[in-house]
């Protein structure tokens, strides 16, 4: 997976920008808040359709402006025989969105994704330590949208069935409506649905990235703790279980809440409100050490991404580390540059490099930006 030029167009602070990668490592230096971080936002954008800090689009349209757009060419791998790719992603301050793949609109995002595949390592990721069980659930969807891109579509069933559900519920509680049981029933049904397709297959994941995050979380803090990475659903479950087990446990749990439910007015069991349970030697990883400590583990979860993605798709996806080498002691960035060599391509932001392993500086082209201005 190679990028090997990306062109952005009032886009955050950009106006018009154009970059050429040209090394396997890209280090972007410059002060706070001069789009360091806007410029892997893009990048990420076009692997996973969606931003890692915001949901709306008219935060990533330049203010004053009504489209943004982001052009890139990229290269699956850089043998002879397969032809670069041009994407194109425009955003409008309104939320309707275009893609194009070599000038051909494409109407589904599943045929967009898979263009590009990379993996942000950014401080929000910290979060998924420390942070809201929200993090964790979007960490689990932007890597299943890139290692099955229909995943976007189950996404965006269960997200509109829950919306339904949820007004509903909320008509109720506002005594708009009345409680009709064979409707409830209905979207009950649905959600348990389109709910259970996502359970299973965040699951999975987890099946598979654990004993990879496992491997690197010994390699790096030195042997003896032992990981576990669980998923949580709002009832008993076992990554085992069939389809028909978690259909039922999973209604279950929605008759149990019935009362509080239409009480508050929305829906509190399904894959949005299901947790990753993280644990150090049987203890909950936020509780577990120091903070160096919560960061051995997150890179050990960024580093099982990035091998879990390159073994399904059989190369290594762009990595994206926005501000967090220099608080990696240089014992961890061994590590890091280890596994990544010169097969990933790698960008990188920081405001200064002097906290850097000098070895980073190999094979590195350094950029600089200044309100929205790149110079090379
Ligand atoms: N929609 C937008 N239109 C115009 N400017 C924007 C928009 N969104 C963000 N910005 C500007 O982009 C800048 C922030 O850019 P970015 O987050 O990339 O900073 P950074 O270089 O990563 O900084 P830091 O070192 O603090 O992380 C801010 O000045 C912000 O006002
Ligand atoms: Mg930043």
């Amino acid at each position: 997976m190679y990028l090997k030029s990306l062109h952005i167009k009032q886009f955050r602070n950009y106006i018009d920008q154009e970059v050429i990668f040209t090394d396997p490592k890209t280090v972007i230096v410059g002060n706070n808040a001069q789009g360091k971080s806007n410029l892997l936002e893009a990048v990420l954008l076009l692997a996973t359709l969606r931003s890692h800090r915001v949901s709306k689009d008219r935060d990533l349209v330049r203010n004053g402006e009504a489209i943004a757009e982001i052009q890139a060419i990229a290269q699956r791998s850089r043998a002879l025989e397969s032809y670069p790719v041009e994407l194109v992603m425009r955003m409008r301050a309104s939320g309707k969105r275009s893609l194009t793949v070599n000038s051909v609109t494409q109407t589904r995002h599943l045929d967009f994704l898979g263009n590009l595949n990379a993996v942000i390592f950014s401080s929000l990721d910290l979060d998924l330590v420390r942070g809201s069980p929200e993090s964790r659930r979007n960490w689990l969807d932007t890597v299943l949208i890139q290692l099955e891109p229909i995943y976007i579509n189950l996404l965006q069933q269960y997200n509109q069935v829950l919306r339904q559900r949820n007004a509903f519920l909320k008509s109720i509680k506002q005594g708009l409506i009345q409680y009709d049981p064979q409707q409830m029933s209905l979207w009950d049904a649905q959600l348990v649905t389109a709910g259970t397709r996502l359970i299973r297959r965040r699951s999975r994941l987890l099946d598979r990235l654990t004993p990879i995050a496992r491997h690197w979380h010994q390699a790096i803090s030195g042997g003896c703790e032992y990981l576990e990475i669980a998923y949580v659903p709002k009832f008993a479950f076992a990554p085992t279980d069939k389809v028909e087990d978690i259909h039922q446990a999973f209604f279950e749990a929605i008759l149990q809440r019935t009362i509080i439910e239409k009480h508050q007015g929305t829906s509190l069991v399904g894959p949005h409100r299901d947790e990753v349970a993280l644990t150090i030697n049987a203890t909950p990883a936020r509780e577990y050490g120091s903070q160096g400590q919560q960061r051995t583990l997150v890179l050990a979860l960024k580093l099982a991404e990035l091998e879990l993605l390159e073994s399904v798709i059989g190369e290594p996806p762009l990595l994206l580390l926005d501000d967090v080498l220099a608080e990696l002691d240089l014992q961890r960035q061994d590590h890091l540059l280890n596994a990544i060599g010169d097969r990933v391509q790698t960008i990188i932001t920081t405001t200064h490099l002097g906290s850097f392993d000098a070895h980073w500086l190999n094979s590195s082209r350094i950029f600089q930006v200044e309100n929205g201005k790149i110079s090379f």
